[in-house]
């Protein structure tokens, strides 16, 4: 998962290098900056007086002394103004610089926090918006590990509407799940466009259910399902040998994209991605083929029927899975958007 979002205090971190949102002095200051040179111990301070300061928008590059990262990348974010003095662009290439040197430094793993999103005033939903599509961004193309740290729940949320209209469904979810019968769901949410959830026994949290057990009730859900869809019966049982890793090639094939636009889209790194186009069996995390099926922007029968050849199942009594749902009945296949509402009700991240 090349960008994670984590709850995290970033002195006690130990990637590479983490980044300290400083004044242009670098001589340190309150907030995130006063932490990191509180824990790093006045060695850091001292490198910091040879480097004569640092322009709103540059980075420049230190130990680490005491604190448990290799580096410490100083940036100056841009003074909040109202946002029509350049605020966003000098913003934009504190990310930029500050990943640049990470990777010209030759490190495999950065940790941001949220820039300017503190003494100096900006907007927290926007600078949340401006690091996220600046790192995605660099990521395209890029091949650092990624954390953007969240220090307090203030300086994340997305927005009310959102996280209102994502716990409703997920309220709906809940009630339909506890209150029918698995056939009555069934015959609800097999609507020829939703993929059949695998059925559990009562007493059993349908996430605990083992998938497999269900394969029965599976392949005649699919029996009954490729008479509905387009897709010819011989064709449908004939993908029921499929593995996962052959069905995500096969997808990427008919997508028309490339290996590498699919795995950077599902938030997915390049190692892992090699390891599943290499082993016919492998079989992922249920947050990784999820991912792929997101990066594929499958409909929901195809994402269930991705997720099946991984052993897993799209479930009610999920709420990590309710929310991917949610986005997917919805055409919405960002996944970082996705992983925001994820961060939100503090469920796993989609990706690997
Ligand atoms: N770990 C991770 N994030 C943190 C930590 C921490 N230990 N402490 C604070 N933060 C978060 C804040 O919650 C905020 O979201 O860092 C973000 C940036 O806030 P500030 O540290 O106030 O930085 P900024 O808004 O860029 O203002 C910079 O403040 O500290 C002074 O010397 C600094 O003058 C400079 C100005």
């Amino acid at each position: 998962m090349p960008l994670k979002l984590i709850r995290a205090d970033i002195t006690k971190l130990s990637c590479d290098a983490i980044v300290n949102a400083a004044n242009s002095t670098l001589l340190g200051g309150g907030g995130v900056d006063g932490a990191i040179h509180k824990a790093a111990g006045r060695g850091l301070l001292l490198e910091c007086m040879k480097l004569g300061g640092c322009k709103p928008g540059q980075a420049k590059i230190t130990g680490g002394y005491n604190l448990p990262c290799k580096y410490v990348i100083h940036t100056v974010g841009p003074k909040w103004r109202g946002g029509t003095h350049g605020e966003k662009e000098t913003l934009q290439s504190c990310y930029r610089e500050a990943l640049r040197l990470a990777e010209e430094n030759g490190c495999g793993s950065v940790a941001f926090p949220l820039i300017s999103a503190g003494v100096y005033g900006y907007p927290k939903a926007q600078a949340f918006r401006v690091a996220v599509d600046a790192i995605t961004e660099y990521l395209l193309t890029g091949d650092l590990l990624v954390y953007l740290v969240i220090f307090d729940s203030a300086a994340y949320q997305i927005s009310e509407k959102l996280y209102g209209e994502i716990a409703a469904y997920i309220d709906d979810c809940y009630v339909e799940r506890h209150s029918d019968t698995p056939a009555q769901q069934y015959s609800r949410l097999y609507d020829g466009e939703s993929f059949p959830l695998a059925p559990s026994a009562p007493d059993v949290p349908c996430a605990a259910a083992n998938p497999a057990d269900d394969t029965d009730m599976f392949c005649d859900a699919l029996k009954t399902c490729a008479a509905k869809q387009p897709v010819e019966l011989e064709e449908a049982l004939r993908r029921l040998d499929e593995s996962f890793s052959e069905m995500l090639l096969r997808k990427i094939d008919e997508k028309g994209i490339s290996d590498a636009a699919c795995y950077k889209k599902a938030n997915i790194d390049r190692k892992l991605f090699s390891k599943i186009r290499s082993n016919r069996l492998y079989k992922p995390s249920k947050p990784t083929a999820l991912a792929f099926a997101v990066a594929l922007e499958l409909p929901l029968a195809e994402t269930g029927e991705l997720l099946q050849k991984a052993g897993f199942a799209l479930s009610h009594s999920s709420k990590f899975d309710i929310i991917v749902e949610y986005f997917i009945r919805r055409g919405v296949y960002d996944i970082f958007r996705i992983n925001e509402a994820l961060f939100a009700f503090d469920q796993n991240l989609l990706g690997g």
